[in-house]
């Protein structure tokens, strides 16, 4: 089976977050599955620079105002379509905004770009190429299934992945004359939406199914409280959304065999741990002491919740617990975590950047890993704690709650537990949790068994990519039965 996907970001070439993982991670799982996925992604100028240009499998005289070719291409094992279109990808910055972190004024044109040659490639345009199926995710690729509805792929099943509805590509009505739709495509069942055009919204309308990237998560989105606008038309199709919740790559994360830690061990040598945990305490200025390291690696935003972590510092410092902060975002968010550092020179320990190299060293070396969201679609460090025996402490929400077993006392006398959650998320609740935390690791043979049955979880891509091949063969025949 051929599938196409698209998407913003693949890791190891272009990522921001966890869909770039997955993007990345996916067509690998898939390949020993009968499913060829090819993946069509923007040429920014990370992704241009990694390849030599021969000659383009399309080409565009115009595509949003500019010239615009596909390339096909094979780099980290991957087989790519890149959308070599420089008026919309070639520009220094993130892949959807500027060094300061302002959105691109344009970024309609560039994510309907890339929709529309999603959909042209659907139909066909690439020489001797046919997906059987087109997966999208999340706004910026969702306008695929929408130009395929309205042009030459129709008849082909498309899904789109929902990583995260906060965001969803909404803009004003004045875009709609631009995107090359047929004027009855500007309706309710279209791409409209409150009164303006949703490239997401268009998507989860147009799609053949939908699928998000954990079963609570999918659940979630369809109340008022996580639906963000969407509940209601997520609630009309019901019957066409699923919940996958995301693997991981698990040689790039593998414990045993990476080259970021100081020293690498798996279930049976945790001992070994020491030495990371060493070189984290000197990366985060930690003085070193007999309790709990707790990391952070994440975005610094609201959807996170770190402003509920802030407030618990002094007292957890007290506790005896330190923290190692890795992440970046919103200003006022780093702003009080530097300062909590330096309140506690020792304890807390912060670094406020992107650093792939350093975040593994903390899941190898640190204790725990908090993650307090108000949301969370999947999560993919509670699972890369899973796997390096990095107790995950979770928001009792989303993919969190789906991949964490809490050690209340019915889970530990079963031998099941392999962290711990709270609920409601609230300053109070995640204290509470870290002082069941701060217990559980005075003691030894208790903590050793929540790491080994944590690192014995199956966090790899093998059960939900099945999933993902199951619904993909029920789309086709589906589609065989339309016929
Ligand atoms: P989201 O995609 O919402 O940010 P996920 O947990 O799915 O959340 O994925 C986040 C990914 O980004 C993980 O691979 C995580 O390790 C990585 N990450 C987040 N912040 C940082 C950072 N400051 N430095 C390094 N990696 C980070
Ligand atoms: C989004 C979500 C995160 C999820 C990731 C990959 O960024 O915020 O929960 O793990 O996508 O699906």
């Amino acid at each position: 089976m051929n599938v196409l996907s698209v998407t913003p970001e693949i890791y190891p070439l272009i990522k921001t977050g966890g869909l770039a993982d997955v993007a990345g991670a996916l067509p690998l799982a898939l390949a020993g599955k009968g499913v060829a996925m090819r993946t069509l992604i923007p040429g920014y100028p990370a992704v241009m620079d990694a390849f030599r240009k021969k000659k383009p499998v399309l080409s565009y005289s115009v595509l949003q105002g500019g010239k615009a070719s596909v390339h096909a291409v094979k780099l980290a094992g991957l087989d790519l379509f890149v959308l070599d279109a420089p008026h919309l990808f070639d520009r220094p910055g993130g892949p959807y905004g500027d060094a300061t972190g302002s959105d691109w004024q344009d970024n309609w044109r560039r994510f309907a770009a890339l929709g529309h040659v999603g959909a042209d490639i659907a139909a066909g345009a690439v020489e001797g190429y046919r997906p059987d199926i087109v997966h999208a995710h999340d706004w910026q690729s969702a306008m695929t299934p929408a130009y395929m509805r309205y042009g030459g792929a129709a008849a082909t099943p498309s899904l789109v992945t929902v990583h995260n509805l906060a965001f969803q590509g909404q803009f004003g009505a004045g875009i709609f004359g631009d995107l090359g739709l047929p004027a009855q495509a500007m309706a309710i069942d279209g791409v409209e939406y409150y009164g303006g055009v949703g490239f997401l919204k268009a998507g989860l309308q147009a799609a053949s199914a939908i699928t998000t990237v954990s079963p609570t998560y999918a659940q979630e989105i369809r109340t008022p409280e996580f639906g963000m606008g969407l509940d209601g038309l997520l609630n009309l199709r019901a019957g066409d959304l699923f919940g996958i919740v995301n693997g991981i790559d698990v040689e790039v994360w593998n414990p045993a065999a990476d080259a970021h830690l100081a020293a690498r061990y798996s279930a049976k040598t945790l001992k070994a741990r020491k030495a990371n945990k060493a070189a984290v305490e000197e990366r985060f200025s930690l003085a070193p002491g007999d309790g709990p390291i707790v990391c952070v690696v994440s975005r610094l935003t609201w959807q996170k919740g770190m402003d509920l972590l802030i407030p618990a510092v002094d007292g957890l410092v007290a506790s005896g617990i330190r923290l190692a902060i890795l992440g970046s975002g919103d200003a006022g968010l780093e702003g009080a975590l530097l300062a909590a550092a330096a309140r506690h020179r020792g304890r807390v320990g912060v670094v406020i950047g992107y650093d792939e190299s350093l975040s593994h060293l903390m899941q190898g070396g640190a204790d725990a890993i908090v993650i307090p969201s108000r949301f969370e679609p999947c999560g993919l460090t509670q699972l890369y704690g899973l796997r390096y025996g990095c107790v995950p402490v979770v928001a009792r929400t989303g993919g969190l709650a789906d991949t964490i077993i809490d050690a209340n006392e019915a889970a530990l006398s079963a031998g099941v537990a392999t962290g711990f959650q709270f609920a409601p998320n609230d300053t109070a609740a995640l204290v509470h949790a870290m002082r069941r935390l701060a217990e559980a690791y005075q003691d030894p043979v208790m903590w050793a068994a929540i790491q080994r049955q944590g690192m014995k979880a199956d966090v790899s891509w093998d059960k939900s990519a099945q999933k993902y091949v199951a619904l993909y063969e029920k789309l086709l025949s589906g589609k065989a039965a339309a016929a």
